[in-house]
């Protein structure tokens, strides 16, 4: 008799069973109400069923579904120019996940310096904790033996360097390096922002070096952090850059963003892909983008941050067996607790609220950036009733 489930077994999963969504709502089967402050690990961007994606969607599914990269799609063209436009990029390449544009990066940086004469430029600089996804280079990217284990042989040419050492970093580029690849807020590594100086003098390493930065805001990006893209708190632009997850909003859509200079190497019949860019998805994806660059949304994201944040400061203060602190921008928050992060998320469970474990000992708040103000004051009653189950009788609720 087989042994194996239908499902691959590759996830330990919750036994909960999500029917229907409503903006910050998770509905189970059995009729409870979960309060989403994970959106699908930062995908829902504005929530789930946003009216405006709905009907994006469906207009869409009723004219065309699919047709391919060989002729023009217009949804593709004009989600590209949205993100021109609203970017330091001059181009993009469609693809359906993060990895699939970690992969794309990875190229485009190789091919960039192969094309100008240097073949040698090959070796990307990557940091510890970091997360670029399961494919091949997404995990030789990432470097942790939690991933790569038994995958070998690897692909080679990442270098891996411990998070925040600015000496290591400066003596690890050498002749041979092409690019730095990092995360500007680490989402799996347990929410670890990269400080405004550090960004910026990442920025003028590469300048000086000859080597290119290429940002994973995959996580981080389309509004997460209270800017369309994390990186534009520290002034700075990337040469290359990874988005996926929140630009569209649950539908699997991502994508690769680069200058014209970067992206000089990519030439007709060098990269493609059967799916990325197709109709459904980039209609989905303008409509995104058509709320989260309004500046009214990206203000209220900041105002909404500023109140989880101050009050998750109350938590953790009242909780101090549980809880050791808040970190994080925007509404990509982490509490970094004392206990195993599985317990409470597990509590959070029992208490109908949904959070993410991360590495480091970190649960992930990731909600909806849709999320109202009074839905933020019941996310905090729902972690405190998860926080009180767990602690000793001595300590205190807020
Ligand atoms: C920063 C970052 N990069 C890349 C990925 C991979 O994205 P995907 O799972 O869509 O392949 C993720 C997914 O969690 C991520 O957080």
């Amino acid at each position: 008799m087989l042994m194996i489930p239908s499902v691959l077994p590759t996830y330990s999963r919750a036994p909960l069973h999500f029917v229907k969504g409503e903006g910050t709502w998770l509905v189970e089967e059995d009729g409870r109400r979960f309060l989403d402050l994970g959106s699908g690990i930062a995908v829902n961007a504005l929530g789930h069923a946003h009216p405006a994606l709905v009907a994006a969607l469906t207009a869409q599914a009723q004219n065309l579904w699919h047709v391919s990269n060989l002729y023009e799609i217009p949804q593709q063209q004009a989600l590209a120019d949205k993100l021109v436009a609203e970017s330091f990029a001059d181009t993009v390449f469609f693809t359906n996940s993060g990895t699939e544009s970690c992969e794309l990066a990875v190229k485009m940086a190789r091919k960039y310096w192969y094309d100008k004469g240097q073949p040698e430029k090959t070796d990307i600089i990557a940091f510890a904790g970091s997360f670029h996804g399961r494919s091949s280079a997404g995990i030789a990217a990432a470097g942790s033996e939690k991933m790569t284990k038994g995958f070998g042989p690897l692909l080679p040419g990442f270098k891996h360097l411990p998070w925040g050492d600015h000496e290591a970093l400066d003596a690890a580029i050498d002749d041979n390096t092409a690019a730095i690849l990092i995360e500007p807020v680490q989402g799996e590594g347990g929410i670890r922002p990269l400080p405004d100086q550090c960004m910026q003098g990442l920025r003028k390493l590469c300048d000086e070096k000859g080597v290119l930065l290429v940002l994973d805001e995959v996580q981080c990006g389309i509004g997460r952090t209270g800017r369309l893209f994390a990186h534009e708190w520290a002034g700075i632009a990337p040469d290359i850059m990874m988005v996926a997850k929140g630009i569209g909003g649950g539908f699997p859509l991502g994508a690769v963003l680069a200058t014209e200079e970067a992206a000089s190497g990519m030439t007709a019949g060098t990269h493609g892909s059967t799916y990325g860019g197709n109709p459904l998805g980039c209609a989905v994806g303008c409509a995104v983008m058509d709320h989260v660059t309004d500046p009214a949304f990206l203000d209220g994201v900041n105002r909404k941050a500023g109140l989880l944040r101050q009050k998750l400061e109350g938590l953790v203060a009242a909780h101090p067996d549980i809880f050791e602190e808040v970190r994080g921008m925007g509404l990509m928050l982490g509490l970094k607790c004392k206990i195993a992060p599985a317990d409470l998320v597990k509590a959070g469970y029992e208490a109908l609220v949904i959070t993410v474990p991360a590495a480091d000992n970190v649960v992930r708040l990731l909600p909806p950036l849709t999320i109202t103000e009074d839905e933020i004051g019941e996310a905090i009653a729902r972690l405190d009733t998860a926080a009180s189950a767990l602690a000793t009788p001595a300590s205190s609720s807020v």
